[in-house]
């Protein structure tokens, strides 16, 4: 690993800012401000149970997991058109462009919208134009991971599966999201098979409240190359050490993880303890707009907490770096102008 100079402790905030990264788990249904949500409801004729933009965001105080999700899916109900969905990623594009973001792999789902009358193609063409404009537009590029709900049946996944077929090419990857708790991967095993098959890259959520046994079977069930939060690993030494062996990447969202109350608080959090296991951690906002900031806050706020170095804070977007869905040659692309940026903060004593 690149050796990195210490910087002041003073410029890190603007460092881990600055620091090109990836973002590789994010929902975008999770990043509609509630502003955003007003204005489609409006534009839709949809009726908000909420007054107004601050009396919504009051009521996002979660308890856990399955708290958080009641409250997210009632806010995917303004989202009707096209146009919504192209704005929705547009909005988050350009928070992610401001924290030096140089590539984004959004997850969305399309069981939530068909369940409200919505085609698969609406949501699909509209996410995956904001990704073909993000270069132009926003100087990044953008990819889309497509989750099956795990709260539904491994029919139901198949069927969006067989349904999102004829627009295959606009998507990279499957994953697994929704309720954790007794829906473990195994549950899924036939249709991630079938979609490794159509050469999807597959992730899933693991181990974000569930136990270490879901991320053993997300690994050797489900097969998948990436785990989601997977915070729950450092219960099991042993799989601890297949994590580091293999080379996992992990999507870690700290802020998610202190606002469903994996961990008390950000200096609680167990990030660091993974990074000294040897495990390729990364850092990630998961659904922003719910949770208190996007990914630069909590690369910010999570290296103040628990104390990061310069050096861990490189390996962490080296990670993001390497652990995208994206070509060898743009990997080593982007290691160039990450080590550049680290460069530009060493203070030289002339
Ligand atoms: N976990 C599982 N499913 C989700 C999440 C999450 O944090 N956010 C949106 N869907
Ligand atoms: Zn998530």
């Amino acid at each position: 690993m690149f050796k990195v100079h210490p910087v002041d402790p003073k410029r890190m905030p603007a460092l881990l800012r600055a620091m090109p990264k990836a973002e590789l788990h994010m929902h975008i249904e999770g990043s509609l401000e509630p502003e955003l949500m007003f204005a489609m409801a409006k534009r839709n004729g949809v009726t908000l149970p909420y007054a107004s933009v601050q009396d919504l965001r009051n009521a996002y105080v979660f308890d856990n997991l399955q708290s958080f999700l009641d409250i997210y899916h009632a806010g995917t109900l303004v989202l009707k058109t096209e146009e919504d969905f192209y704005d929705l990623a547009c909005a988050y594009l350009a928070r992610a462009q401001a924290d030096n973001v140089v590539h984004a792999e959004l997850f969305f789902d399309t069981q939530t919208h068909t369940d409200h009358g919505l085609s698969s193609a609406t949501v699909i063409n509209g996410l995956h134009r904001a990704c073909v404009d993000a270069p132009q537009k926003f100087g990044m590029t953008a990819s889309l991971i497509l989750c099956f709900l795990r709260h539904l049946s491994e029919e139901d996944a198949f069927e969006c599966l067989e349904d999102i077929l004829p627009l295959r090419e606009k998507i990279v990857g499957i994953g697994l999201a929704s309720s954790e708790l007794g829906h473990p991967p195994e549950k899924f095993a036939k249709v991630f098979a079938k979609a490794r098959q159509l050469g999807f890259r597959l992730v899933a959520h693991a181990g974000e409240e569930g136990p270490p046994a879901y991320i053993w079977s997300a690994l050797d069930i489900l097969k998948v190359e990436r785990i989601d939060h997977g915070v729950q690993a450092t219960r099991d030494t042993a799989l601890m050490q297949r994590l580091a062996q293999d080379k996992i990447s992990l999507t870690v969202c700290p802020f998610s993880n202190v606002k469903l109350r994996v961990f008390n608080t950000l200096a609680d959090h167990t990030l660091g303890q993974m990074m000294d296991a040897g495990l390729c951690v990364t850092i990630n906002s998961d659904d922003p707009a719910y949770f208190g900031g996007y990914v630069g806050d909590n690369y910010v706020q999570t290296a103040q907490a628990l104390r990061l170095t310069t050096q861990q804070a490189y390996t962490l977007a080296h990670n993001s770096l390497h652990a995208a869905f994206v070509s060898d040659a743009t990997k080593q692309q982007w290691t160039h102008q990450l080590k550049a940026c680290f460069e530009s903060f060493v203070e030289h004593d002339y």
